[in-house]
């Protein structure tokens, strides 16, 4: 039990949690920040006045942030000056180093090469082909899950709804008992609730779901190694990283940031949609008049949600991005949230607008990354946000958000942990 999930024998186990600076005026790592009424009126700030702003760090070394469209493009598409590699330190705010002594290299956290080798063995279950042969077991999930809550005319979104599709999504992906669902979630939760009581309610619970998670690899790679099976764990078997194959610690590594890309980004833009399609009415009109529109609204769900908030790079020379120097070794931070609400280059880019990527003219979102790391899993994504609504629209139309979310407290993840919603109940079947 001694990866980048936590290690026990670290000196500073909570060197995870942020602490954020009462003193600053803003600083971006303090998770409070990013529930905050004001926070996309403070992004406009720094985008105009300071787009690549120091931000100091209490406990840690300060970093850059990087607030504009142009300027998070063009770090994540010069990977030679901006690594995420672990040994540089990740792709989290703080240093990997910093968390375990036992640090293993994952997709999200190489360079090419091994960034390419993960990439290449995990590209055939991300083809266009591989995605469209998931699409029917989604819309059964999904309707199941409609069936469920739809005589009751009001729900949990979270833990009814949006929790098991995105839970699905995995356990379909790693052919796994959808009842397994349950505590990938748990384990999800925990690793990335680093600032959330929550989810992450003490070092004791951490360890409990490491040691759990590790347990259930074993006994998964018991079974797999050598099986021939294409599921992503047994591929994972099948690698070699820095000369030699993944062992026990790193398997358990790259199983657990899976399980964390799948759950917490789907799960949390679809929450999220409700939202907005609470906070706009007409936009819901515009979708429920056509659903034929839902493919390109998928684009603009997930652009308004940025689940994955921020990306973390370490610069490999000195250099100048958007006029300030840059040293080899400081921390840039990337913040795709930002990125999408850029008016540079969206002039209207804090509407909500269902029909936004109607157009092809439409200008790209970033909520899935750039360059290399540009997210494997957004066909899935997107097509388990338009199958979700397009079912939910027709059973339960006037769905809507019945208190404000309760808000995940992260600088990382734009998590919603918990929505109850109303809607006019309805006899309907799987
Ligand atoms: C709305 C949903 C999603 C969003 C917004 C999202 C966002 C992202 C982003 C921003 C990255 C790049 C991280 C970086 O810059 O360091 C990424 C990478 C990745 N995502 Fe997603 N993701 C989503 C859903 C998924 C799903 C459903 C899967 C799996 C089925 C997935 C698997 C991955 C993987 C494996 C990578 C690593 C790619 C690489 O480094 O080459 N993601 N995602």
């Amino acid at each position: 039990m001694t990866h980048a999930l936590f290690d026990a024998s670290m000196p500073n186990p909570g060197f995870r949690r942020s602490i954020g600076d009462a003193g600053r005026p803003i600083d971006l790592k303090d998770p409070d920040f990013h529930g905050r009424a004001d926070q996309y009126d403070r992004f406009k700030d720094l985008r105009d006045n300071d787009p690549v702003f120091w931000n100091g760090d209490v406990g840690g070394s300060g970093f850059w942030a990087v607030t504009r469209f142009d300027d998070v493009e063009a770090v994540t598409r010069d990977r030679a000056t901006f690594s995420s590699d672990y040994k540089r330190g990740g792709m989290r705010i703080f240093d990997v180093k910093d968390v375990t002594s036992n640090p293993r290299p994952d997709i999200f956290t190489t360079d090419p090469p091994d960034h390419t080798s993960f990439r290449k063995a995990l590209q055939p279950q991300f083809t266009a082909e591989a995605v469209a042969l998931f699409r029917d077991g989604i819309r059964r999930r999904v309707r199941r899950l409609i069936a469920g809550v739809a005589d009751k005319g009001h729900a949990e979104f979270v833990s009814e709804i949006a929790s098991p599709v995105a839970a699905g999504l995995l356990t379909d992906l790693l052919e796994l008992p959808e009842a397994d669902g349950v505590n990938l979630m748990k384990w999800s939760n925990a690793f990335i609730g680093d600032d959330d009581d929550d989810y992450s309610p003490s070092v004791e619970y951490r360890i409990g779901c490491v040691r759990s998670l590790d347990q259930y690899v074993a006994g998964l790679l018991k079974e797999r190694t050598g099986s021939g099976r294409n599921d992503v764990l047994t591929v994972f078997t099948r690698m070699t990283i820095e000369n030699a194959p993944l062992d026990f610690e790193g398997l358990c590594e790259n199983f657990a940031s899976f399980i964390v890309a799948t759950n917490e980004t789907v799960r949390h833009t679809i929450s999220r949609s409700i939202v907005a399609l609470t906070d706009f009415p007409a936009e819901r009109a515009k979708l429920r008049a056509d659903l034929t529109l839902m493919p390109f609204a998928a684009k603009e769900f997930v652009r308004w949600a940025t689940p994955l908030i921020h990306s973390r790079r370490t610069a490999t020379r000195d250099t100048v991005l958007a006029g300030q120097a840059i040293k080899e070794g400081d921390k840039v931070v990337i913040w795709y949230k930002s990125a999408n609400r850029d008016e540079r280059r969206w002039p209207d880019a804090m509407q909500f607008r269902v029909d936004r990527y109607r157009s092809s003219d439409a200008p790209a979102h970033i909520a899935f990354g750039s360059g290399i790391n540009h997210c494997l899993g957004w066909r899935y994504a997107e097509m388990q946000i338009t199958v979700l609504f397009e079912e939910l629209l027709q059973v339960l139309p006037d769905i809507r958000a019945a208190s404000p979310p309760k808000l995940l407290r992260s600088n990382f993840i734009a998590g919603i942990k918990a929505l109850d919603v109303d809607f006019t109940p309805v006899a309907y079947q799987a």
